[in-house]
C-alpha cells in the first residue's frame, strides 16, 4: 500500500527534531511503501508550498544533529485565520497544497501553537499526526515532550560551571534559563545544578525571600548562592496583574530580563556582588542527550505505525514508559504548567531549595 507522507517542523527548533523525523521515516519505509515529502520552514512551507520530494538517504547520518533539516518558523495560531495585507488564505492554502502534493497524511513536529494548528487542520478534514517537541515540556497529555532532557542537561552544565566562579568570588550568579510560560526546565536544571533557590512562572516569588535565602546562608558561612529563575518568572504582585500591565511594569524598569532586574534589587537591598547569566538559545542548540534520541525515536516509530494503521487527528505521547496517542482535539494547547504539589518541587522543598514564594 502506498502512503504519501508530508512532514514538518514548526516553532522554536529543539534537539532531538531530526532523530524524530528519522523515525518517522525509516519506520515508514520499513512498514509500507512510503513516499515522504519534507515541507520547508514550517507551516510556512506549507502555506507557500515550499515542499520537496525527499529520498531515503536524506534521513541518514541525522540522529545526532540539532536544529531540524527542514526548517522551522514560527506563525502564530492565532493569525492562521486572518486574511493579511498579502491576501491569503492560509487555511485555504494549506488545505490545497496539501491535495495538490497529493498527500495521505501530515506530520506536525512541535509544540502547543504547532498542535492547535494540527488540530485545526485535522478539524478541517486533513489527516494530522502530532508529535510533541518543546525544550519546555509544557504539552498536556505528555510525560515528556522531546528536547527538553537535553535542555535540562545544558542548564544545569551551566548551573554546575556557574558554581566554582561564584564561590571564588563570593557572588550572587543569577541564571536565567528559557521558559516564559513554563518553569519545567528551570526546575529541573535548578535541582540537578543544586541551585539554592528556583523561580518559575507557576509560583510567584517575593523578593524579599530571595534576599533571606542569601542572608540565611551566609549565617551558615556560605559565601556564595545560586538562583535559578525561569524568563517568564514573575513575583507576587507582577502575578495580581494584567500581562499588558506587567509588560507596561518591566519596560518602566528598563529590562525585559528577569534575572538583571532581581540581580539589581539584590544589589540594592543587600550591598552583595549580584550577577546574571543568560544562556539563552544555547539551552536549544547542538547534538540530542541519550534520552531525547531515544524518545524521539520512539515517538517517530509510533506515527509511522499510526499512519500504517490510518489513524489520524491524534497526537504522540509517553505515559509512564509506554508510547501512546492523545486526541489533537483534546490536548491541542492545553498547557501542562508545573503544579506546587509536583513530586519535583516536593523534593527540592525538601533538600531546603527555596522556591521564594506563598508556602515559604
Ligand atoms: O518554546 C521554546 C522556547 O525556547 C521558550 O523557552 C522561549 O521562551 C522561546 O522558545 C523563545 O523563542 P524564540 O526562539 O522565538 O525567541
Amino acid at each position: 500500500m502506498k502512503k504519501r507522507i508530508g512532514i514538518l517542523t514548526s516553532g522554536g527548533d529543539c534537539p532531538g527534531l531530526n532523530a524524530a523525523i528519522r523515525g518517522v521515516a525509516r519506520a515508514s519505509y520499513a512498514l509500507f511503501d512510503a513516499e515522504i515529502i519534507g515541507i520547508r520552514g514550517g507551516y510556512k512551507g506549507l502555506i507557500e508550498g515550499d515542499y520537496q520530494l525527499m529520498s531515503k538517504y536524506q534521513f541518514s547520518n541525522i540522529l545526532t544533529m540539532g536544529g531540524t533539516i527542514l526548517g522551522t518558523s514560527r506563525t502564530p495560531f492565532k493569525e492562521m485565520r486572518v486574511v493579511g495585507d498579502d491576501n491569503v488564505d492560509k487555511v485555504a492554502a494549506m488545505k490545497e497544497n496539501y491535495e495538490k502534493m497529493g498527500l495521505d497524511c501530515l506530520v506536525t513536529l512541535g509544540g502547543n501553537g504547532t498542535h492547535k494548528t494540527a488540530n485545526m487542520l485535522s478539524q478541517e478534514g486533513l489527516n494530522v499526526i502530532g508529535l510533541p517537541k518543546t525544550i519546555d515540556n509544557d504539552i498536556f497529555g505528555t510525560d515528556f515532550t522531546f528536547g527538553f532532557h537535553t535542555a535540562v542537561d545544558i542548564a544545569t552544565d551551566v548551573i554546575d560551571r556557574i558554581h566554582t566562579t561564584a564561590a571564588s568570588h563570593n557572588r550572587v550568579m543569577v541564571v536565567e534559563i528559557m521558559g516564559n510560560k513554563s518553569g519545567w526546565l528551570t526546575l529541573y536544571a535548578g535541582l540537578a545544578g543544586g541551585a539554592d533557590a528556583i523561580l518559575i512562572p507557576e509560583l510567584p516569588y517575593d523578593i524579599e525571600k530571595v534576599a533571606e535565602v542569601i542572608e540565611k546562608r551566609s549565617i551558615e558561612n556560605k559565601n556564595f548562592t545560586i538562583i535559578a529563575v525561569a524568563e517568564g518568572a514573575m513575583d507576587v504582585d507582577e502575578a495580581r496583574m494584567k500581562r499588558k500591565d506587567r509588560e507596561d511594569k518591566r519596560k518602566e524598569e528598563g529590562t525585559n530580563f528577569i534575572s538583571v532586574r532581581i540581580a539589581n534589587q539584590l544589589r540594592e537591598m543587600l550591598n552583595v556582588e549580584a550577577r546574571t547569566v543568560i544562556p539563552g538559545h544555547i539551552l536549544r542548540g547542538g547534538s540530542p542527550c541519550a534520552y531525547d534520541r531515544v524518545l524521539s525515536t520512539q515517538f517517530g516509530v509510533h506515527a509511522a505505525q499510526l499512519i500504517s494503521n490510518g489513524t489520524y487527528g491524534v497526537t504522540v505521547a509517553l505515559e509512564g514508559e509506554k508510547i501512546r496517542h492523545n486526541s489533537l482535539a483534546v490536548i491541542a494547547g492545553v498547557p501542562k504548567p508545573v503544579t506546587p504539589s509536583n513530586y519535583i518541587v516536593r523534593t527540592a522543598r525538601s533538600m531546603g531549595v527555596s522556591f521564594c514564594d506563598e508556602e515559604e
